[in-house]
């Protein structure tokens, strides 16, 4: 009962306050059937640049609220808690690869969307795990590419498209520590059940995967595949939005290489869930904390967000 009530007071913030709210699939399963839309990090953009609320609260993490407000600076773009980082996002710093970059002068710079506006400000092109091969096969057969920040993901598109790009060395720390032996160990159990896999995931589980592909990509495998089990390598807030779309199928999250620090045999990543209901209503009610980005990056940053949608 409390959950609802927090809901209820939600939505009727936002009806008053003409206000949308917006989710990533990794966030809790409460802020996902309260959010009016959800989506993986290139939907969510997209998104942005169709909606027409004024204020637009993204449960998800900074990087997210960041690319909503250089997409709609008119608009006000609120997070419930701002503390919510990225570890992918954190591990290239804007003053690390702008000095990588004066290294590489005659190389172009593709960055995963996981980045800080600082960081997309010294970009030429971003990329989402959804369109991140599409669009590295467009660029100019000659270009030479940097490719950050994660190297996972960089490496899978290294062999997906045959380009050779100098990958920055960073990881997101959930995606690089799924076990490869729980994983070998499950395959064994469930023989028919495909593997799908986020490709922020290491190689050696790639190699293992049916399907790699952005949250989105691996929600809608499920919907359209005809198996009854899917074992699932990617953050465990995906298991709800997977299991409310397919209630009859079988979801099996593989766990991490150790539970201990975290408690659990989930795989969770700490930041999405600081969005929880009581900030998410604190944050509609208080219209803060709010998402603020140096207008000079911003429209640096911007460019590079366009190119991305426009070649998506
Ligand atoms: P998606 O774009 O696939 O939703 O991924 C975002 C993310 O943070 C993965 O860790
Ligand atoms: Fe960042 Fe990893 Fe969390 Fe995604 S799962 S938001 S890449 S720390």
């Amino acid at each position: 009962m409390y959950k609802e009530n927090l809901a209820a007071e939600i939505r009727q913030l936002c009806e008053q306050k003409h206000a949308i709210v917006m989710a990533h699939y990794y966030t809790r399963p409460e802020i996902q059937e309260v959010a009016d839309f959800i989506g993986d990090s290139l939907a969510l953009a997209q998104q942005a640049t169709r909606v027409s609320s004024d204020i637009i609260v993204m449960c998800g993490v900074h990087f997210m609220g960041e690319t909503m407000k250089i997409l709609c600076p008119e608009k006000k773009v609120l997070v419930p808690d701002l503390t919510a980082g990225c570890s992918l996002a954190d591990s290239c710093r804007a003053e690390d690869l702008a000095a990588f970059k004066a290294k590489y002068p005659e190389h172009m710079v593709v960055s995963y969307v996981n980045t800080s506006a600082a960081v997309k400000a010294l970009t030429d092109v971003v990329v989402t795990s959804s369109n991140a091969k599409h669009i590295v096969d467009q660029l100019p057969a000659d270009a030479k590419i940097i490719f950050g920040p994660d190297r996972n993901l960089g490496s899978y598109i290294n062999s997906v498209t045959g380009r050779e790009m100098l990958l920055w060395d960073g990881a997101c720390h959930v995606h690089s520590r799924f076990s490869l032996e729980a994983l070998l160990d499950l395959k064994k159990r469930y023989p028919d059940a495909p593997v799908l896999a986020h490709p922020e995931c290491k190689a050696a589980i790639l190699t293992l995967a049916d399907k790699v592909g952005s949250t989105k990509a691996l929600l809608e495998f499920t919907k359209t595949s005809p198996a009854r089990q899917f074992i699932i390598v990617t953050e465990s807030g995906i298991l709800f939005e997977m299991q409310r779309a397919c209630p009859d199928k079988e979801f099996i999250p593989v766990p991490p290489e150790t539970t201990e620090s975290i408690g659990c045999h989930c795989n969770e990543c700490e930041y999405m869930r600081l969005n929880t209901l009581e900030k998410l209503l604190a944050c509609l009610r208080d219209e803060s904390p709010e998402i603020v980005v140096d207008e000079k990056i911003a429209e640096k940053a911007l460019l590079p967000i366009k190119k991305m949608l426009e070649m998506s």
